[in-house]
Formats: structure tokens, sequence, C-alpha cells
């Protein structure tokens, strides 16, 4: 069984959970909650004046959305904080909208989500036991530091698998959050791409029963979060952009004549990707995934290094719906860390002023980690591949910020640029990789191409990792994802049975 039911399986467990929470003072948001924070009621969040978004605190559950606005507010956005690229900076005439990612509580970055998703459905039906198991959080960065956080914050003991050579900001934050430095931050050889190492150590951790681990590339809820919570909170872009388009509010619920063409979403685990499939069910819209040209899995069965850090592993995640994906996207970390630098600086922001790129477009640009500059540049290749158009709208996510990276600069200085950064390096990244953007190494699937990449999962998923070729195949059918995608109300209604049974 691939999606574990939403049935209670140790009762017992399940009490000890109530009594930790009830003890704690935890309460659960459920995920139609996230997906709409205006539905929170008001006394759920009289904190909000008071409590930073980056305190080890339960009640920061109830910001694990994409409505939390950049200062410390005391109340929510009623749409997600995003910017829209214009013409004039990306050289396509669609408009495309970058969600941001790092209002998101504690880490910055919206894979605190993906975390809370996978360790709720556990908790709530007796499978995880906080007062004596380990919540084991492999990944290359934010979902591991997501992973901590969400287990400090609700009671259970996080540990940390990751690469050793991930950015030195993501071991700081890591140190700082967990309970014991020398057992929770678990370092495997290797960098971004080296995904199988961690697999193999969470093959050790697992033999133990006091280790859980939650695979992220392999937790459908991380895909349904997405689909549930991203899904309808893009959605809310979507209205907002396309009604300041054609002039109208977004309470009109009119979208103009704006049409939603396209989602993109470079693939770590796959999950950012399940938005998606609920925008191409609601809208139509093509779901474009995204990945490092360094190590080219999907477009070239390819592998490699890379410094797009949070994406491209070197495998399919089993949680990608592969025969729902349109298009796919390689972009080069040449391009990412180009730009990175290029509008990190006063000369790039000038450039960008002489291109006629208003002033707010270009103080959101810090807001852009080097995956968020991946999404805008696949963004910019797809609309010149499906050659769209003034009406049609892309929508892609920041999911962090530069904040999460300032130590790249100097090292990718040294690696780059020979010790010299300097304004013709800016120069060439704007117009080289923004403004002259083509349609290399992009590709609109046919049903073949969809099926070499999904029969690609079978190495990773049945052969290595022991997921039986039913299993495997079954993600091939729509039903499958169909099901998967009507389980939240079971799940919410767990939530507020537990939460229920913890006195609230
Ligand atoms: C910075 C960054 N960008 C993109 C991604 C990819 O998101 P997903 O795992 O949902 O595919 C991740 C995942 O950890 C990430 O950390």
């Amino acid at each position: 069984m691939l999606v574990e039911n939403i049935e209670v399986v140790d009762g017992a467990t399940l009490g000890k959970t109530v009594k930790r929470f009830t003890e704690r003072h935890i309460q659960l948001p459920t995920f139609a909650q996230l997906a709409n924070p205006a539905s929170i009621p008001p006394q759920n969040l009289s904190f909000l004046a008071q409590l930073s978004k980056n305190t080890p605190d339960a009640r920061n559950l109830w910001r694990v959305h994409w409505h939390n606005q950049l200062s410390e507010a005391d109340s929510f956005a009623s749409v997600p904080e995003h910017v829209v690229i214009p013409p004039a900076m990306s050289g396509v005439e669609s408009p495309i909208a970058v969600v941001f990612g790092n209002r998101f509580p504690m880490i910055g970055a919206h894979k605190v989500l993906a975390a809370y998703a996978c360790l709720v459905p556990r908790l709530v039906t007796g499978r995880f036991d906080p007062t004596r198991q380990r919540a084991i959080w492999p990944s290359t960065g934010n979902y591991a530091r997501g992973g901590v956080a969400i287990s400090r914050i609700m009671g259970c003991r996080g540990v940390a698998v990751l690469p050793e050579n991930m950015s030195r900001e993501r071991f700081a934050w890591l140190e700082h959050w967990v309970e014991n430095q020398a057992e929770d931050i678990i370092r495997t050889p290797g960098s971004e791409s080296n995904v199988k190492e961690i697999y193999d150590k969470c093959a050790e951790l697992s033999e133990s029963e006091e280790n859980l681990i939650f695979n992220q590339f392999s937790e459908f809820p991380n895909h349904l979060a997405h689909y549930e919570v991203t899904g309808r909170s893009l959605e809310r872009v979507y209205r907002c952009v396309a009604g300041e388009a054609a002039g109208v509010t977004e309470e009109s619920g009119s979208v103009g004549a704006l049409r939603l063409a396209a989602f993109v979403s470079a693939s770590g685990s796959a999950g950012t990707l399940g938005a998606g499939d609920y925008l191409k069910e609601h809208h139509g819209s093509k779901i474009v995934a995204v990945e490092a040209l360094e190590c080219p899995t999907m477009l070239y069965n390819g592998f490699g290094e890379h410094n797009i850090q949070g994406i491209g592993d070197k495998h399919i995640p089993l949680i990608h719906n592969v025969m729902n994906t349109d298009v796919v996207v390689g972009i080069s970390d040449a391009a990412t860390d180009g730009l990175f630098m290029a509008c990190g600086t006063e000369a790039g922001k000038t450039r960008l002023r002489s291109l006629g790129v208003p002033e707010a477009v270009i103080s959101s640009l810090r807001h852009f980690g080097f995956s968020s500059w991946c999404n805008l540049l696949a963004a910019i290749k797809t609309a010149k591949q499906l050659k769209l158009g003034a009406d049609d709208l892309l929508i892609t996510v920041a999911t962090d910020g530069s904040e999460l990276y300032e130590s790249e600069r100097p090292r990718l200085t040294q690696a780059r640029y020979g010790g010299r950064y300097g304004d013709a390096d800016t120069q060439q990244a704007i117009d080289q990789h923004l403004l002259g953007a083509t349609t290399e190494h992009t590709q609109v699937l046919d049903e073949v191409g969809r099926e070499r990449i999904f029969n690609l999962g079978y190495f990773t998923w049945v052969e290595q990792q022991g997921v039986s070729v039913e299993d495997f195949v079954a993600r091939k059918q729509p039903d499958f994802w169909q099901e998967l995608h009507a389980m939240s109300p079971a799940l919410d209604e767990a939530i507020v049975e537990f939460n229920a049974r913890a006195g609230f």
C-alpha cells in the first residue's frame, strides 16, 4: 500500500500523543485552514502580534501557509505575496507571477509545509510515537530544516540527514534548532545531487524501531499538501493578477481575459508540482517540471553536480505525477549563479532600471534563491516554447530567498569569476541568461516522453527501495492521483478529532 489510510493503527500510541499535545497545548491546523487561512477562527490567531514567526512555538503552526506577510504582522495577507515579472525583464509578453516562499515561518521556505503534511497523518493515526521515536528528515536542506522545526514545535525529536556540502547557512540554522547537535544533524557525503547517499543512511537508521523516516520523495502527503494548500493559494494569486489586468476586483471572482497557461516548478521531491495538478484540474494550465541542466535526469537521463540548491536529485520521485506533466525544462546553474550574483549588485539593478523594470520588481529580487531564478528562467523558456502571449499568465514559486545564500557570493566569486567579480559579469548574466533565454533544453512531452521519464523511476523505487511493481505502476493511472486528492477531508476530520481529544 503506497498511500497510508487515515485510520488509527495504534490506539495506545495515539493516546500517548494526545496526552503530550494536551500537556503542551499544541493544536493542529487542518489542510483546509492552511489552504485558506481566512477560515481560521480569529481566537486562534490572537497571538500573531506578540509572537515572531521564527520562534519555536507550537502556535506558529497557524502560520504554515502562503499568506504570511514579509514583515511581522498581526494579520495575514488576503492574497499570497508575489511579484509579477514584466516583459521588460523577461523578454516575453506573458506576465510571470512569482510567489514568495520566504514568508513561511521558522525556515523562510515553503518546505515547512511539506514537513507538517508528512508528520501530521502519522501522529493522528498513532503511527508515530513522539514520546519515544525520532522523526528522521532526509533532504538536501530545506525539508530537513522544515522537519526539524515542525518536530520541535510539535513536541517531537527531529533529526536532519543532509549532504555535508550544503550551504553554511543551512547548518548554522540546524545547529541552533536541533535538540542535540552531535546526534541530530547527520552529514552524508557529497552535495546537492547525492541523494543515494542520503537514502543509504536512512536505510541504516530505519533498522532501529526508534527512528521513523519521513522520506519526502515517497511521502504522498507531500504531494497532497501542495495540491490542496499550494494549489488553492496560487489560484488566489491567479485571480488577483487576472483581476488587476482586467481592472476588476478580486471579490468579483472574474479572471478577466488572462488565461492561466502554466505552472512551473523545479523538482526536488516533486511535492510542489502537486500544485500543478490542482491548477490543471481547475484551470487547464500546463505543468512544467524543471531540473538543473548539469544533472538532467528527466531530459536526458543524465547525471552530474550542480549548484541549484534544493532541486535535481538524479532520480524521479515516487510522488511525481509524471503522466500529468506537460513540459520539462533544463536550466544551467551558470545562469542561476550568474543572475543571483548580478541582481545582488548595484550594477545589476542599474541595468534592470535601464531596461524599464519597475523599482518594486527590482527590490523584490532579494527574495529569489537559486531555485527561484531557475523557476523564473524556466517560465521564460516555457513562454517562448509554447509561444504564449500577453493574455497567458505563468505562475511559479520562489521557494526561498537570497538570505539563505549570502555565503555563496564570495565562494562563487572565487569559483566562477577567478576572484574578481565586475560590472561586465553583471551585464553578461542579464543579457545572456535573462534576455537571451532560448528554448534550448526544453521538451514538450508526448506519451513517449512521459513514459520514458515514468519508467526511469523503476530503478530507484522498485530495484533500490523495494516498492512492488504493482504499486509502482499504479501511479501511471489518473485514478491513483484522484483517489489521493480526495483524501484531505478524511485527514482533516482526523485532525479535528485529535484536537478535540487534546482539549481543543
Ligand atoms: C530551495 C528549494 N527549491 C526547490 C525545491 C523543490 O521543491 P520540491 O521538493 O517540492 O520539489 C526545494 C526542495 O527542498 C528547495 O529547498
